[in-house]
Order: C-alpha cells, then sequence, then structure tokens
C-alpha cells in the first residue's frame, strides 16, 4: 500500500454576501440572536444562473493552479454535495468536462454535511490502494437555493461555496485513521421530504416548505456535539493518538457553540482551531474543505501538525479523519 498526501487546496464563494442585515429585513430576526447562537454574520449567496457546479469548477481550476497540475494529470474527479445540479447526472461529470479532463472517472458523493469527511476516506482509499494516483475531492454546495426563506430558523443557516484538495499517491502517508458512522433511523430530523423517489415532486400535492430543508435545530445541536467528541476519540484512538497529539482542528461549519464545545473537549486553543462561520454560514460538503484551503493559503498548517477533521449532518451522520499534513 502506498501513502497519499494533499498536494494542493483551494476554494471558491459566490461575490453576493447576505449579511445579518439584510436577514433582518426578510423576518423577525436580529443581528445579536443569529451572531450569539450561531456565530454567523454574514454568508455567500449564488446568484439565479450559478449552479452548484459553476462553484465547484472555480475551486478546482484554484487547487489545480496551487498544486501546479493540469486537469489532466487527475485520474478521478469526486463531488461532495447534497444539492447537485441534476438528480443526474452526477455533477463531478460536469465539473471534470469543463475542465477539459477527458475521459476521467467522475463520480459523487452525498452524505449531506459529512461529505467531506467520507469523501476523504474513499478518495484516500482510492490513491492508498494504488487504483489512482491522483484524485480531486470537490466539496460544492449551494444550499441557499434549497433554504425556505420564510423558515427563520434555519434560512439564516446556510451558505453557498465550494472547497477543492487534490490527493497524490505518496511515501509518506497522511491518513492515519478514520471513524465514520450513521443513523437513518429519524430522517426526519434534518431532510428536504420531497423531490426523491419517496416523494416524488407534484407541487400541486406538496404541502409548505415540503420541497425545502427542514431542521429539527435542537435534536440535530445535541446530536451534533455528541457525535463530534465521540467521533474524534474513536478516529484518535485508531490513529493511536492521543487529544493531546492534536495540533489543529478542522470542523464543520455548522454552529459556533458547536465547535466551541469540541475545542474545549479537546483543549485545543482558539488559534489552533480554524473557524470561519461568521464569513460563511454553513456551507455543508464544503464547508471543511474551504476552511482547511484558507488555513493553508495564510500559511497556518505546518508539516508534521496533526490535524482532525470532524463533521456532522443529515443522515443523521458523523465522521472524523485524522490527517498528518505533509
Ligand atoms: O450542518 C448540519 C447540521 N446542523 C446543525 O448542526 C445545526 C444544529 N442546530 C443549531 O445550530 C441550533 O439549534 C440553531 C442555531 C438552529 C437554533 O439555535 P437554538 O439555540 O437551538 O434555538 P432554538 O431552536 O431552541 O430556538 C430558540 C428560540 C425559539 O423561540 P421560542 O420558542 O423560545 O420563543 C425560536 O423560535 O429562538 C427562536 N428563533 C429565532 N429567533 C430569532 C429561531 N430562529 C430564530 C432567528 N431569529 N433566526
Amino acid at each position: 500500500m502506498t501513502g497519499v498526501r494533499i498536494v494542493g487546496v483551494g476554494h471558491y464563494a459566490p461575490e453576493r454576501i447576505v449579511d445579518n442585515q439584510e436577514l433582518e429585513t426578510w423576518f423577525d430576526t436580529s443581528d445579536e440572536w443569529i451572531t450569539s447562537r450561531t456565530g454567523m454574520k454574514r454568508r455567500h449567496w449564488t446568484s439565479p444562473d450559478e449552479a452548484t457546479s459553476d462553484l465547484a469548477l472555480a475551486a478546482a481550476r484554484n487547487a489545480l493552479a496551487n498544486a501546479n497540475l493540469e486537469p489532466g494529470d487527475i485520474d478521478a474527479y469526486v463531488v461532495a454535495t447534497v444539492y447537485p445540479d441534476y438528480l443526474f447526472p452526477a455533477t463531478a461529470c460536469i465539473v471534470a468536462s469543463k475542465l477539459g479532463a477527458v475521459d476521467k472517472a467522475a463520480f459523487d458523493i452525498e452524505i449531506a454535511c459529512s461529505g467531506f469527511i467520507y469523501g476523504l476516506t474513499v478518495t484516500s482509499s482510492l490513491v492508498r490502494a494504488g487504483v489512482y494516483k491522483r484524485v480531486m475531492l470537490i466539496g460544492a454546495e449551494t444550499l441557499s437555493k434549497l433554504v425556505n426563506k420564510e423558515d427563520r430558523g434555519t434560512a439564516i443557516l446556510f451558505g453557498d461555496g465550494a472547497g477543492a484538495v487534490i490527493l497524490e499517491a505518496s511515501e509518506q502517508d497522511s491518513f492515519l485513521a478514520a471513524e465514520l458512522g450513521s443513523d437513518g433511523s429519524k430522517p426526519e430530523l434534518l431532510r428536504v421530504a420531497a423531490g426523491g423517489s419517496r416523494r416524488p415532486v407534484d407541487h400541486a400535492a406538496l404541502d409548505e416548505g415540503a420541497d425545502r430543508i427542514y431542521m429539527e435545530g435542537r435534536e440535530v445541536f445535541k446530536f451534533a456535539v455528541t457525535k463530534m467528541i465521540a467521533a474524534t476519540d474513536a478516529a484518535l484512538a485508531k490513529a493511536g493518538l492521543a487529544k493531546s497529539d492534536v495540533d489543529f482542528l478542522i470542523p464543520h461549519q455548522a454552529n459556533k457553540r458547536i465547535i466551541d464545545a469540541a475545542m474545549k473537549y479537546l483543549d485545543i486553543p482558539a488559534e489552533r482551531c480554524v473557524v470561519n462561520i461568521h464569513e460563511y454560514g454553513n456551507t455543508s460538503a464544503a464547508s471543511i474543505p474551504i476552511a482547511l484551503s484558507e488555513a493553508v493559503r495564510a500559511g497556518r498548517v505546518k508539516p508534521g501538525d496533526v490535524i482532525v477533521f470532524v463533521g456532522f449532518g443529515g443522515g443523521l451522520s458523523w465522521g472524523a479523519v485524522v490527517w498528518k499534513w505533509a
């Protein structure tokens, strides 16, 4: 088995910024409530003519430039998203084609906000097993198009963006361990009820908001804190590491209070945790790769640093990956 490392990172967020003050004009909310309950100040939203693949494409181009590689140098393209351009074909096929990468493997991963964590495990495994030499993993979302803009409990939370990493076969191995999990017994806690085969979209028959994101925030909050800590613990144990060995925490950006709980548990000081929730809100599968790309480009992450990537979301699902930066 060979090793794997990340040789390029990139990210992109749409130009349009929706700040808390703008949301105050939509429904009964306040900058104070949103900031204190979530840590969010702004989020980036797509224009009507931008789809998920457009954001993914921009992040992919950034990552290729960062790695000094051409699209044809990548053997497989993987997009983690909960809101693809179409039900099918896979958004990854569109991205690879628009990059000019001909005849390459391309597929999507859909496991909501855990998409990057699951994706990193799958793509690392493809490289470590010797199936592919280089794989691009992109987390990309346009959840502003899927939120119920009349539901103040969810409309404030979600933003759009994309982050990409390029994985390459290497003598050193950055992938130390992964812990993935799911519990599909209560899909109603966080879902879009209509639009799939369980309930195909028939707008005449839909109840209000059934084709939009619905979340039982308080339940999901409790689950998120519990699973984030448990997944981190389990992944560290698999890697044979202790909490004190962790140099960096790069968590899914769903709520600053959830991140704070994980930081407290791991005893990680603020400068060792990547938080950009104030700028982007919750970008689902894109949040961890955007945070990673920003941290790497700012020179915050150094070779040898042990990073814990940890995420959770719809499914319900969760996961953590322990990674040694090379
Ligand atoms: O990435 C996927 C995973 N997602 C998550 O992990 C999100 C997890 N959940 C959360 O982050 C939090 O539960 C929320 C941020 C969604 C909500 O925060 P909360 O502290 O759990 O608030 P709550 O739902 O318990 O609501 C408290 C009050 C309610 O009013 P009453 O019933 O106490 O009168 C809500 O109606 O806050 C009200 N509220 C709002 N008030 C002003 C809900 N949304 C808003 C709002 N502005 N935007």
